[in-house]
């Protein structure tokens, strides 16, 4: 009881999220028009395998263009960060945030994520890279949290954001909105948001990253219905069903469907949902933001751009963000704001 802090490895705080009302969101899905189950579905143990499959496919440079740019850009990100705790939301294995830790030092690090598994893993390891940054893993839902708990290491210090992927594609803009809010009662008036945003590109391409030869993402989607098989009592025949990627344009997102082969039946949860020739079962949409319309949706959730990095391609951007000041209007003039940019024009 000498009150040091020993380097017993990182701390892990577990909220005990309630599992989600699966049988219920499922049949809502299933009732939708097109059929469409939440993405988080997706990853289950299988399921996150497969995601980390896709990310080494030659097809999807998102992963690797964003560690890239984390990496070359990381004292820059640091030093517009500045001092603070950073919060990560949805770690998953933590592999992005190395350059952070390294170039920012924060006074803690706090990975948030869904999976106590996978935390209790990655905060370990980040520990032991980074003995000079207090580990926090807090098992949760990131999308329900809207405060940090009571700890000595996170009160009155400034709040900094993480969140890369461009996970945030995965909602509906309106969903998009209320989640970038949620950040910002968590981070507190004083934070920032550093924010990873893939961006419309060449439709081939798109259309390639989320199909790839290897047919990684096609498992991926399909290892859905196994899922279902097994947690919702179902009875999917996955080889029943195509797997498809196409670019929406008017929505400028990718959807990600599996496709009745046949007519056919199926149970799950209880209930028979028949399917026709063609029907689709929504997987999974991901929203691609150019510059100008993430800035637009941001500024709705009450954040607004300081600074953008992009890779040479301009394929995807990090987005600094910062609280528009309570009393300000939305449209503030950000004119002398810092531009780190590409030097290109967004598109
Ligand atoms: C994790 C949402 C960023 O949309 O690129 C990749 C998910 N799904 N391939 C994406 C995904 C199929 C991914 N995000």
């Amino acid at each position: 009881m000498d009150g040091r802090r020993t380097l017993a490895g990182p701390e892990l705080i577990d909220l005990h999220p309630p599992p989600a009302d699966m049988w219920r969101l499922v049949e809502e899905g299933m009732e939708r028009q097109p059929r469409q189950l939440p993405a988080w579905l997706l990853y289950d143990a299988e399921g996150s395998r497969l995601f980390e499959a896709i990310c080494e496919q030659p097809e999807y440079g998102l992963t690797r263009t964003e560690t890239a740019l984390l990496e070359q850009r990381g004292p820059e990100l640091a030093a517009a960060l500045g001092a603070g705790v950073l919060v990560e939301f949805g770690a998953g294995s933590a592999r992005k945030v190395g350059p952070l830790l390294e170039a920012l030092r924060p006074d803690a690090y706090v990975a948030l994520d869904i999976s106590a598994d996978h935390l209790r893993a990655a905060c370990r390891e980040l520990q032991e890279r980074h003995p000079q940054v207090p580990v926090i893993g807090i098992c949760c839902d990131y999308s329900e949290l809207t405060q940090l708990p009571v700890h000595p290491l996170l009160g009155r210090r400034r709040r900094l954001g993480f969140y890369p992927g461009s996970s945030i594609g995965n909602f509906s803009p309106d969903a998009a909105i209320a989640l970038l809010r949620q950040f910002q009662q968590l981070l507190g008036p004083d934070s920032r948001l550093l924010i990873g945003i893939d961006q419309p590109k060449q439709v081939a391409l798109l259309e390639a990253a989320y199909d790839d030869r290897a047919g990684c993402s096609s498992a991926f989607a399909r290892n859905l219905l196994t899922r279902l098989n097994r947690d919702l009592a179902g009875d999917f025949d996955p080889s029943a069903f195509a797997y498809r990627a196409w670019w929406d344009a008017g929505a400028s997102r990718i959807a990600m469907a599996l496709v009745s082969l046949q007519p056919q039946t199926v149970q799950l949860a209880g209930r028979t949902w028949p399917f026709a020739a063609g029907e689709m079962l929504i997987t999974e949409y991901s929203v691609k933001y150019s510059a100008a319309a993430f800035l637009a949706l941001a500024g709705e959730a009450g954040w607004r751009g300081l600074a953008r990095w992009s890779d040479p391609a301009d394929d995807l951007a990090l987005h600094l963000l910062e609280p528009i000041a309570s009393g300000e209007g939305p449209a503030a003039d950000t004119a002398g704001a810092p531009q780190a940019d590409s030097g290109r024009p967004p598109r």
